[in-house]
Order: structure tokens, then sequence, then C-alpha cells
């Protein structure tokens, strides 16, 4: 019997997909190794340039610990016995915890660790206090997907009332504890996808923090909506992001999503935005002026995370709303 379809009136063919102009060989296994070979192949073709779309400021790393972390020498002080639980925990993030001690004690990884954190704080952190002229006294600030609250603890320490949430309550269990031992006033963290956040069950915030959490949806336009919706002021969104001019995802395949540090998604495929999609996101769900923060990493330490933020693999980008 003939085949009436519509799409049968054109003649079609299959083509072996082949990566022309580029001698990169995709032999890989998986998709991991398949994206760091597209990569490759988009970087070396210059299909991946390092674009800069926004205006920016830039944030300078220097190697001093933040007074919030500073602050953990009286917690340690006070009850040395407290830090054993904290031990216990196995911990994704750096955080310094007084006598000599961090949340990575126990790991490889510290001085890398210590240099990251210390990154973060000063160029998001620093930034949104600078932007308000470092009064932030009562500001209102959510941290989206806060982990062990690094973040957020530093922000209450400067005067914000802190509400964090995170999907794992095994990240929640970390941070309550960090935050107990540090003893920060105004800051409280709860478990909940974000998905699940509204302005009339959560209340809106004056700073909305949505860090190091887009890559690792699938939802990815609905968390940009409702970081806009819970938002009277800013946001600030930091992401690692692919650089390919264009507006898209690349859709990564996670191998262990119960990794022991708990700092993935939920779900065993990721949507990771490119620069800009990031940027088409936030104008899409309504702010109205974008800056990006930069970096000058002139003593930031040889390290992996040197290398991402080298190469802009991740930004950071404040929303106004
Ligand atoms: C890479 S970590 C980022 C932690 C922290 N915000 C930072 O930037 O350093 C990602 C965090 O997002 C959390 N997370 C992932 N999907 C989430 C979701 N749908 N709702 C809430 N938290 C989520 C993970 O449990 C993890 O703690």
């Amino acid at each position: 019997m003939q085949d009436d379809r519509l799409s049968k009136r054109l003649k079609t063919e299959y083509k072996p997909v082949t990566w022309a102009n580029h001698p990169v060989q995709i032999d890989a296994k998986g998709s991991t190794g398949q994206l760091a070979a597209w990569r490759k192949a988009t970087i070396d073709s210059g299909f991946a340039p390092i674009e800069f779309l926004l205006p920016s400021v830039q944030a300078t790393f220097v190697d001093r610990l933040p007074d919030s972390m500073q602050a953990a020498e009286e917690a340690y002080a006070r009850n040395p016995g407290a830090l054993e639980k904290l031990l216990e925990h196995r911990w994704g993030y750096y955080f310094y915890l007084g006598g000599g001690y961090s949340t990575k004690s126990r790991e490889h990884g510290e001085a890398d660790g210590r240099a990251h954190a210390i990154m973060r704080v000063q160029s998001i952190n620093d930034v949104v206090a600078q932007l308000y002229g470092r009064d932030l006294k009562g500001k209102t600030l959510l941290d989206m997907a806060c982990n062990w609250g690094g973040m957020g603890i530093d922000m209450a320490t400067r005067g914000c009332r802190v509400t964090g949430f995170d999907i794992r309550q095994e990240n929640v269990d970390k941070a309550r504890d960090l935050i107990a031992y540090l003893g920060t006033p105004d800051i409280e963290v709860r478990q909940s996808d974000i998905l699940d956040l509204t302005p009339v069950k959560n209340g809106t915030f004056d700073v909305v923090y949505n860090l190091g959490l887009m890559y690792h949806l699938t939802q990815p336009i609905e968390a940009m909506e409702i970081t806009y919706a819970l938002c009277n002021e800013i946001a600030v969104v930091d992401t690692n992001c692919s650089r390919e001019a264009f507006s898209g995802f690349a859709q990564i395949q996670v191998g262990n999503v119960n990794q022991p540090d708990h700092a993935r998604g939920a779900r065993r495929l990721e949507l990771k935005p490119t620069y800009r999609a990031v940027i088409d996101m936030m104008l899409a769900v309504g702010f109205k002026d974008l800056i990006e923060v930069t970096l000058d990493l002139k003593d930031f330490p040889h390290s992996p995370s040197r290398h991402v933020l080298e190469t802009y693999n991740r930004r950071r980008i404040i929303g106004f709303k």
C-alpha cells in the first residue's frame, strides 16, 4: 500500500553524523565524553568565543578569609567538642571552622576549596554589599539552593535576614549544624524543591540568590520565572554555562545523582544553558537591567576552579527588577 503521509512527498536520506571542518573525533564513550569533544571542537573552530554581552563590574580575588569564616574561631573556642559532629558530614564546600579546621579537613582539595569559597564571597556577597552601600541590615535574602548554607551565612553575618532552601535533606541538616555551631542569627534553612516555591506561600525577598543551580535542572525557564517572582529588588544568577554563541542548552547525562557531597540536581539529565541563554531567560522573565560580575584572578591559585573561571564557563549575572 502506498504511504500517503505528507512527509513522504519529500525525498529524504539519512546521512551519518559528521564533524566537518575540525579534527576532533567523537570516539568517547557516553554523553559526557562526547560533550567534552564537542566543546573542544566548537572552541577550536571558533564557534565558542568568550563573549561579553553585558555591562560588567570586576571583582578582585584577595586571599583573605571573609569575616563570617574568621568568626568561626570564637565558635571553636566556645565549644571545640562540637567540631566532631560537623566533621562527620561529607561536605562539598569549604567553610573555615576555627582551630585550623575546615569542612574540608578530612578531604583532599582543601586549598582549592578555600580559594574557591573566598572567590565566591568576594565576587557575589561583596558586590551585593557594595550595591547597597554596605548597608544590608534587615534586607531579606533568599538562597534558593543553599547546600551547606555558606553564602547565606556570610550574608546573615552582614545583617541580612536569610532563608535558604535545598532539595536534599542531607544538605539542610549540614547547613543547620553549621549555623548552630557558628551561632549565626537570622537565618533558617528548609527542605524544598525550588520549583515548589511561590510568593504566596513563601513571600518575596529583597535579594534572591540563584547560585550554582541553573545547570542542575530540567526546567530552567520555570526556575528563572520563580527567581523573578520571588524577588523584590535584585537576583544574582551564578551558573556554569556553555560558551557556544547561541541561546540554548546542552543536555548533560549525570553519572551519579547521589554523589557524596550532594551538589547535584535530582535528575539523571540536566540542561546546561549557554551564556546567551542565561541572558535571554533573565530578560524574558522580566529583569530590566543585567550586570555581569567578572573576575580579576591574578592572585587566584592554579587549580581546577581557576580553569573554569579563566575559560568563562561560569558567569555571574545580577538582574535588576
Ligand atoms: C552546585 S550546588 C550549589 C550550592 C550553592 N548554591 C552554591 O552556589 O555554592 C547545587 C545545589 O542545588 C541543590 N538543588 C538541585 N536541584 C534543586 C532543586 N530543584 N531545588 C532546590 N535545590 C536544588 C542541590 O541539592 C545542591 O545543594
